[in-house]
């Protein structure tokens, strides 16, 4: 008779009709543990802007429903399969966004797949994972901080070190916003030796503070119809290297890059990043990315851990009978930092 929990509580959505199509189960059965299979106790989950997209029926990538939600998790391996080498009991684990895509480019459609969208995710007490679809964490980071990473941070990383002119000590990269993303993309490349100038809807509040204490040397405010030229002339007129594009401004974007630069476009909230008309003039390579591969987050975590980075998280921590006002408060955007969700009361 094993000592290993069977079953589990989860919240699923059943409908993508926003928080009312969320459910909350308990005493769902756990699948046995496979020869590859690891048996994880989940500590901590977070959520992306993604999340809101899937409750909304608005997710690109489309959705399966009943599912349950979220890619984002930290927790603790409980058990292994008979044949599993990339983990031990105790050993402190994450989450992967693309769980079948482990290195290199994608390579089939196949890969996009993601759990809490099109097979069940993390919000839950307890699941059973292929070993290939889990990292192990940096020490320093507890459960709550290290749930942020799988998909805002891996994003950030893969936008910057993932192409093939990687970001480098003196350049200067372009963030937008202060969402998850680009936080870590202000962290990174500090980290890398990089300047960052970032832009926020908010000036002369908490956001802009937040960048300027990870490092922004200037910050704009994305609401200004000039800020990618106000960009440039912070650079003395050069132009900046790398922008990490969230938003889709494009025509901004383009203003604000030196000759030959790179826009990594990644999300679009207000447009759909340049067009060939706006990269006329900056002979600039335009690279559109989706989350990043394992070998990516284990890159990532060496960097994090040598650079003792801390995500930052919103100051509420949410408990898993609160999802649904966790996902309420992430809609309304009024979150400073990653919005967390704690599974295990107690454990951080
Ligand atoms: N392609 C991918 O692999 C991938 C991966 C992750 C995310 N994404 C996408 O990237 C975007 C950001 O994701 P996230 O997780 O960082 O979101 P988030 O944490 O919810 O943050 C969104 C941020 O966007 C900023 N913002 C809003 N309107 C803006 C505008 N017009 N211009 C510039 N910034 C604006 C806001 O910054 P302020 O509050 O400072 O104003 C807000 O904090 C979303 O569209 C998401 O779907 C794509």
């Amino acid at each position: 008779m094993s000592d290993f929990p069977t079953k589990t509580s989860q919240w699923v959505i059943d409908s993508c009709t926003g928080t009312s199509g969320l459910q909350l189960q308990h005493d769902i059965p756990l699948p046995s543990i496979g020869q590859h299979d690891v048996l994880v106790k989940i500590h901590a989950a977070s959520l992306n802007a993604r999340d809101i997209q899937i409750l909304a029926n608005k997710y690109m990538w489309g959705v399966t429903t009943p599912v349950v939600p979220l890619t984002d998790c930290a927790g603790q391996v409980l058990s292994i399969g008979s044949s599993v080498t990339r983990f031990k009991a105790g050993d402190r684990c994450a989450s992967t966004f693309h769980s079948k895509w482990i290195s290199g480019n994608m390579k089939s459609l196949a890969q996009v797949s993601q759990v809490g969208a099109h097979t069940d995710g993390v919000l839950r007490h307890y699941a059973v994972f292929n070993e290939e679809e889990l990292v192990k964490i940096p020490s320093h980071l507890s459960y709550e901080e290290a749930s942020t990473l799988p998909c805002a941070a891996v994003t950030a990383w893969n936008a910057l070190f993932g192409g093939s002119t990687p970001c480098k000590p003196g350049d200067v990269v372009l963030t937008q916003g202060s969402g998850g993303v680009s936080l870590f993309a202000n962290q990174f490349a500090r980290a890398a030796g990089a300047k960052v100038i970032a832009t926020t809807g908010e000036l002369g509040g908490e956001r802009e503070a937040v960048l300027e204490e990870l490092g922004a040397t200037t910050v704009l405010s994305y609401r200004d119809s000039d800020w990618g030229i106000k960009a440039k002339e912070a650079t003395g007129g050069r132009g900046v290297d790398i922008v990490v594009e969230v938003s889709g401004a494009g025509e901004q974007s383009a203003k604000a890059i030196r000759l030959g630069a790179q826009i990594i476009v990644i999300g679009g909230s207000s447009g759909s990043g340049p067009s060939m008309f706006d990269m006329r003039s900056t002979m600039g390579e335009v690279r559109r990315i989706t989350v990043g591969s394992r070998d990516m987050f284990e890159d990532m975590n060496r960097a994090i851990d040598v650079n003792g980075i801390k995500p930052v998280l919103d100051p509420k921590i949410w408990g898993f009978n609160e999802v649904k006002k966790a996902y309420e408060y992430a809609e309304t955007g009024n979150h400073k930092g990653k919005v967390v969700i704690r599974i295990v009361e107690g454990s951080t």
